[in-house]
């Protein structure tokens, strides 16, 4: 896919933010654990969550899509295999791990995919499963596991991943006597899993906090259940409003989850301000500079975002600094905006953005997921005519984005000839 964009306009105007993508994919994988069909509202038309329902029909499981729902029908979910195209497609295919062990007795999954951010081990979540007794066999790319032996335990997880978090939530729910995992991830995806799963009929308490108190029952009942707002989405279009000196109003937004996106904005000048579930920003007419933003586990600011913060903090007051503390490898978006102008050095896991500066517009290809939203909106930024050149990592993310720039008065299309 390749976008054209000509930059330089205000945007402005109201969009609707999607459904969470990182609470649907965890969500879809506890539905096969029901008795019954679940119904999961406000699922993001994504790549991803197409990937995830192809997992869920590879298991057996009847799944389909429809106007913004997934049915999800598990009863004849047996086969305890993902096939590796799947598995490869996405990295958080690996939250199905702890599920289908459950569900089957057994799982055999190849090693999971997904964006290229350095090294993205799963060791936690097999430390985990294997706290619980299950067996765990790694071999030749493929990890086979045995529940034959699973027994509740106080699971302890040397840092808080969000993943093997959900992993061993997912794995535990049913195994009888008391699980307690420690160091947990805190994200408000986290919280949604645990909500879906209570209102099926689970017993967990601690969502939202790093003790996670589970005590396994024997079945879980099928529901309907709303997906969370999207908060990395919400701060794309904040930070699209921010680069573009615009105003942009959002629908399905969640203030105490963009708590860190907003301090941080506002210390940047912006007007922000929540009614209920709708936020409204305003962008400075000078942005002042970040002295250090800081990627940390949630409540902190979270590494999805920092990638979408670079377009307008290049048309910063001065000199800003982020530091990545999350992954090894997540400033690839570097060398494309360097194209456009700006002057960026990466020190480790620093990156060092000196401005004011004004991007134009170039040719530039999408490393990533979030490099690619935020490509989008230096490209909205820039003087002139960019090229966004992405082999679907975007639509792996971004629900109509195209159109949502398109309302809010960008000037893009798409045009896929080979002359571009
Ligand atoms: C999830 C999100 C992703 C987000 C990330 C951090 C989904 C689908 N994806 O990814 O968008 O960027 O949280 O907020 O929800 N680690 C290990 N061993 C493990 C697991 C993780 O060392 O077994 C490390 C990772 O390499 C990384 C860090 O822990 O450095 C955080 O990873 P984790 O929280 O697990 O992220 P994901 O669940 O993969």
């Amino acid at each position: 896919m390749k976008y054209v964009i000509k930059g330089g306009r205000e945007l402005g105007g109201t969009v609707r933010v999607q459904g969470a993508k990182n609470s649907v994919l965890p969500i879809l994988a506890a539905s096969i654990l029901a008795n019954d069909k679940c119904e999961i509202l406000d699922c993001p038309s994504l790549s991803d969550v197409k990937t995830t329902i192809d997992i869920l029909k590879a298991l057996g499981a009847k799944a389909t899509y429809a106007l913004g729902s997934v049915i999800v029908d598990p009863t004849d979910a047996f086969n305890n295999e993902i096939p590796e195209c799947l598995m490869r497609k996405l990295r958080s295919s690996i939250v199905f791990l702890g599920a289908v062990t459950m569900r089957m007795g057994k799982a055999r999954l190849s090693m999971p995919g997904g964006c290229l951010l350095g090294a993205r081990p799963i060791d936690l979540h097999l430390k985990a499963l294997k706290a619980l007794g299950i067996k765990v066999k790694e071999e030749a790319g493929f990890i086979e596991t045995d529940a034959s032996e699973a027994k509740s335990a106080h699971v302890h997880l040397a840092f808080p991943s969000v993943g093997a978090t959900e992993n061993t939530i997912l794995a535990a729910v049913k195994i009888k006597g008391e699980t307690l995992i420690t160091n947990a991830a805190r994200e408000p995806e986290i919280i949604d899993l645990i909500s879906f799963l209570n209102a099926m009929g689970a017993r967990i308490t601690g969502g939202g906090t790093g003790t996670i108190h589970i005590e396994g029952v024997a079945s879980l009942r099928g529901i309907s259940y709303r997906i969370i707002p999207d908060r990395i989405a919400a701060t794309t279009y904040m930070c699209m409003a921010m680069a573009t000196g615009g105003e942009i109003e959002l629908e399905n937004v969640r203030r105490e989850h963009l708590s860190a996106i907003t301090e941080e904005l506002r210390e940047e000048g912006a007007r922000i301000e929540y009614f209920g579930e709708r936020g409204y920003i305003r962008a400075p007419r000078r942005i002042k500079s970040a002295d250090m933003i800081k990627t940390m586990p949630y409540p902190g600011f979270p590494t999805d975002a920092q990638s979408l913060f670079f377009p307008h903090l290049i048309k910063g007051d001065s000199t800003s600094v982020i530091v990545e503390n999350i992954f090894e490898n997540r400033f690839k978006i570097v060398e494309e905006l360097t194209k456009m102008g700006a002057d960026i050095v990466t020190e480790g896991r620093s990156a060092i953005i000196r401005g004011p500066r004004t991007l134009s517009g170039a040719h530039v290809y999408v490393p990533d997921l979030r490099s690619g939203a935020a490509l989008l909106i230096a490209a909205l930024s820039a003087q002139g005519e960019s090229i966004v050149e992405d082999e679907g990592h975007i639509e792996r993310g971004y629900e109509r984005i195209f159109e949502n720039i398109t309302a809010l008065g960008g000037d893009i299309r798409i045009n896929n000839t080979a002359d571009y």
